[in-house]
C-alpha cells in the first residue's frame, strides 16, 4: 500500500502536505487531489483522468505528479507550488458534465490552496465546465478567457532548452543545420518541427499515428521519417527529442543513442532513477525534462492574472537561461543536470518559502 505520510520518492526535500480523496456516487466521481508544497504559493497542476487499475495506482501517480509539478513550478520562477489531481475512469466513457461539476465542487472547496488544468484525458472545454464550480481554475478556452493550448509554449521553451543544450555542447546556440529526431509529433512535437525548420535544422521524425506523421508531412515534405523509436535513437543525429509518452530514455535507448544532446518535451523522461547518469557517462548532455517543458505551465498560470500571450511568451523564453544555469550548477558540482535542477528547485522552494516566516499584517 502506497504510504502518504513517508515521503515515498527518491531525493530530499519534504513529503505531501495534504491529499484529499473526493467522492460523488450519483456522478460516478472518484478523485484524488495532492498537494505537495505550497511553499512558494497556490499549489497548480493539471487533473488527469484516467482508467487506474486501482485506488493505489491512482494514488502513487497522484503523489509523483504533484511532487514533479512543484519542482517545474519552481524552475519556471513561478509563485506557485506543485499539486495535482486524477480522476479514476475512463474519460471516453465516465466523463459527464455533472462529474466535473461535482470535482469543481471539490476544488473550490480548498479555497485556492489547489489550482487546476487539463492533463491526460482532459480539455480546455473540460475546465470551462470544472471552473462553473470554482475560481481556481486555468487552461480554460480562450472564449472563455482561458490560455487555450498550452503546447504551444510548451513546445517553444523545449525549442529555448535545446538551444541552450547546444550553446553547451558546440559552443553555439544556432540550430541550422543540425539534425534532430522527434520522437512523436502529437500537439508539442508538431509545433517543435516549426521552430525548429523556421531555424533551418534537419529533422527526423517517427509516431505511432499515420495521421500525425501526416500532418507534418503535408507542411514539411523534406522531413524524414522512420519505424520508431529504436531507429531513432540509432540515426545519426545531434539532438534526440522525446515529444511522446513518458520512460523513452531507458537503457536500450541510451545505449544506442548516436546524439550528443536529449532535450524533449515529454515528461518522465528517464524510465529509472540512474538513467541521468548513464547518460553522462556516456558523454550525452541531459536538458532536464521538467524544465525545458515548463512553457505549458507558464502558459496556463499566466491565466491567473488575466491571460496575456506576449507576458507569457517572455517568460517561457527565459527557459533558454534557466537550462544554461543547470548545465553551469552542473559542471560546477560534477552531477548530472538532472540533479543539478532538483537541487536549484529545493533551493527555490527553501529560499523564497522561508520569506513567509517574515510576518506581514496583510
Ligand atoms: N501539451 C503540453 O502542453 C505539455 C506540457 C508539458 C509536457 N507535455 C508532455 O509532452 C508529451 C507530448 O504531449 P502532447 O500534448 O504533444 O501529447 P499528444 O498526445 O498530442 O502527442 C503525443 C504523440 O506521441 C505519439 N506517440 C505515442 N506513443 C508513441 C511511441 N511509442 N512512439 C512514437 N510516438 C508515439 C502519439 O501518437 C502522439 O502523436 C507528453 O509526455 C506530455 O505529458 C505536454
Amino acid at each position: 500500500m502506497t504510504n502518504v505520510f513517508g515521503s515515498p520518492h527518491q531525493g530530499s526535500g519534504p513529503a505531501h502536505e495534504q491529499v484529499v480523496f473526493c467522492q460523488d456516487q450519483a456522478s460516478g466521481l472518484r478523485a484524488i487531489i495532492a498537494i505537495y508544497s505550497t511553499a512558494l504559493g497556490p499549489s497548480l497542476g493539471g487533473t488527469r483522468f484516467y482508467p487506474y487499475e486501482s485506488e493505489d495506482a491512482a494514488l502513487t501517480d497522484v503523489l509523483n505528479l504533484s511532487r514533479a509539478m512543484a519542482y517545474k513550478n519552481a524552475m519556471a520562477g513561478l509563485d506557485l507550488g506543485g499539486g495535482k489531481a486524477v480522476i479514476i475512469g475512463d474519460p471516453a466513457t465516465d466523463k459527464s458534465e455533472a462529474l466535473l461539476r461535482a470535482y469543481g465542487r471539490f476544488v473550490q472547496s480548498l479555497n485556492g490552496r489547489y489550482y487546476t488544468a487539463c492533463d491526460v484525458g482532459t480539455y480546455s472545454e473540460d475546465m470551462d465546465v470544472v471552473a462553473r464550480e470554482s475560481r481556481y481554475v486555468t487552461g480554460r478556452t480562450v472564449s472563455h478567457g482561458g490560455a487555450g493550448d498550452s503546447s504551444v509554449l510548451t513546445a517553444y521553451g523545449v525549442y529555448q532548452g535545446m538551444r541552450a543544450a547546444a550553446e553547451a555542447t558546440w559552443g553555439s546556440p544556432a540550430l541550422r543545420g543540425r539534425r534532430v529526431g522527434i520522437e512523436g509529433v502529437g500537439k508539442v512535437g508538431h509545433r517543435l518541427v516549426e521552430h525548429l525548420r523556421d531555424e533551418g535544422a534537419e529533422i527526423v521524425i517517427c509516431d505511432v499515428s499515420e495521421r500525425a506523421i501526416e500532418r507534418v508531412r503535408a507542411r514539411h515534405p523534406e522531413v524524414d521519417v522512420v519505424a520508431g523509436r529504436a531507429e531513432l535513437a540509432g540515426a545519426d543525429l545531434d539532438v534526440f527529442s522525446p515529444c511522446a509518452l513518458g520512460g523513452s530514455l531507458d537503457d536500450e535507448t541510451v545505449a544506442a543513442l548516436r546524439a550528443r544532446v536529449v532535450c524533449g518535451g515529454a515528461n518522465n523522461q528517464l524510465a529509472h532513477p540512474g538513467v541521468e547518469k548513464a547518460l553522462a557517462d556516456r558523454g550525452i548532455l541531459y536538458a532536464p525534462d521538467y524544465v525545458v517543458n515548463s512553457g505549458g505551465v507558464i502558459q496556463v498560470a499566466d491565466e491567473i492574472a488575466g491571460f496575456d500571450f506576449e507576458r507569457a511568451k517572455a517568460r517561457a523564453q527565459q527557459i533558454y537561461d534557466t537550462t544554461s544555469r543547470i548545465f553551469t550548477l552542473a559542471a560546477a558540482e560534477g552531477v548530472p543536470p538532472a540533479v543539478a535542477a532538483d537541487r536549484m528547485a529545493e533551493r527555490r522552494m527553501s529560499d523564497i518559502g522561508r520569506l513567509k516566516g517574515i510576518w506581514l499584517d496583510s
